[in-house]
């Protein structure tokens, strides 16, 4: 019997130009996290020493656990949480793996919650980096910025609102033009920053702060802050990572494209370093401020500095960016979990989906059509009823599976089945034809 095989079931996506996975993977990887989260941290847990621990992690183990996530989600081209299946049954082991797959949704979407109130911090500060309020310090600013829960809110709300318009759209097309956009922007304003701190900061002590060893106060809470930092930096361990190796064409070679995405992720890092602590030790500020640190340093950075109130709001809108690209990175593996195609036969079956029923047979009055005890009918309401058609009768009260003979005087209800006798359908009786049979689907003994 020959077989005629349909398309693909389910066509995988790529992404389309070569850069694109280093671009999207670098749009993720850069973020919040490296120019709020590290430069805070480095400052809270007393600078080199964490500096110099949160690049060896991302060397030792950040960059080898990347590679694993591209290679799970290459190798299985589906979501996380399938893609973990996937490589688990592949290797012998139990397909509960998958449980770390919804690990990772269930931490994205926890991950957002703080991350899109920091983020729309972010985009309140375009408008008040343009148009700073003098009179206040920029310490009050912050307080005043994060002690109001409604601004918090109404700013989340218009960051996720952006996360949902590209989601919507298909992430695909839109991060990687967004992101071969923001990169190098964003690179160029980092620069623009540190030269800026090299001619009114306190370049040496910054420097100093960051790089020079001090490991007198290091104890093994600072191996697990610079690890989480890593961790979080380079987006590993949720699946976002994996998701994006999932479109990476084979052809790409895993352990530069890593190498890139985690070197730009740690440059953009150190820049955010290097453009924020001399700033501060110049205006003596304290590296501790915790969270509200780039926030304070920068806005007093930007009122000083020459077009301030252009390049300050390039910064910020910047920052969101990248925020966004990363926020968006959180919530695609649970976006391609939903989306994924589940096995479907409806492409084969049905014609007309409003019209299109199910019917369990019962009987044998139609075995030698192929229609036997247990089948399940396929019907379709919408199809005409023409003679020779095989339909589902409605005849005083009883439904009943038949083929129809229309002849000039009467209809005829042919069963296929020697041992049934055909129905003769007269005025008297009650008779609708409901709909025309279109498959028969059985189980195989
Ligand atoms: N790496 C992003 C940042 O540094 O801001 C944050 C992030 C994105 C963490 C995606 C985790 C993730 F899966």
């Amino acid at each position: 019997m020959n077989i005629n095989p349909s398309s693909s079931v389910s066509e995988s996506i790529s992404w389309v130009g070569k850069w694109t996975f280093v671009l999207a993977a670098a749009g993720s990887a850069v973020g919040l996290g490296n120019i709020w989260g590290f430069p805070y941290k480095a400052g809270t847990e007393g600078g080199s020493a964490f500096v110099l621990i949160y690049l060896g992690c991302i060397l030792v183990v950040g960059l080898p656990i990347m590679m694993a996530e591209i290679m799970i989600g290459r190798r299985a081209r589906k979501s996380p949480v399938n893609a973990m299946k996937i490589a688990a049954i592949d290797s012998g082991q139990s397909s509960k793996w998958q449980a770390v797959g919804w690990g990772g949704l269930v931490s994205g979407i926890l991950i957002l919650s703080f991350y899109s109130v920091i983020a729309g911090i972010c985009l309140n500060y375009i408008g008040i980096a343009a148009m700073p309020n003098t009179s206040i310090s920029s310490v009050e600013q912050f307080n005043l910025v994060t002690a109001s829960a409604p601004r918090l809110l109404f700013w989340h709300t218009v960051f996720i609102g952006f996360n949902i318009a590209i989601l919507a759209a298909g992430v695909i097309g839109g991060i990687e033009r967004m992101v071969r956009l923001l990169m190098p922007t964003l690179f160029v304003l980092m620069i623009i920053m540190v030269i800026n701190a090299m001619i009114n900061g306190d370049f040496i002590r910054g420097l100093s702060f960051l790089f020079s060893p001090n490991f007198s106060d290091v104890d093994a809470t600072t191996f697990l802050r610079a690890m989480g930092q890593a961790f979080f930096s380079l987006s590993l361990g949720m699946g976002s990572i994996m998701c994006y190796g999932s479109y990476m064409p084979k052809e790409e070679n895993i352990f530069k494209t890593s190498l890139t995405v985690a070197g730009l992720d740690t440059l953009i890092a150190i820049l955010a370093g290097l453009a924020i602590f001399p700033i501060i030790f110049a205006y003596g500020m304290e590296p501790e401020a915790g969270p509200g640190l780039v926030f304070i340093s920068l806005l007093s950075v930007f009122v000083d500095m020459p077009f301030g109130n252009i390049l300050g709001p390039a910064f910020f809108t910047l920052l969101s960016i990248a925020a966004l690209s990363s926020a968006i990175s959180l919530l695609e593996p649970s976006v391609a979990y939903f989306e994924e195609e589940k096995i479907s036969l409806d492409a084969f079956l049905i014609k007309n989906k409003e019209a299109t029923f199910y019917a369990k047979a019962s009987g044998n009055s139609m075995i030698n059509a192929g229609i036997n005890d247990g089948d399940i009918l396929v019907i379709d309401r919408s199809l005409p009823v023409t003679n020779n058609k095989i339909a589902i009768c409605f005849v005083d009260g009883e439904f009943t599976v038949k083929r129809i003979a229309i002849q000039e005087d009467k209809i005829l209800l042919l069963p296929e089945n020697p041992n049934y006798k055909p129905i003769e359908i007269s005025k008297e009786n009650e008779f609708v034809v409901w709909g025309i049979v279109t498959y028969v689907i059985k189980k195989l003994t």
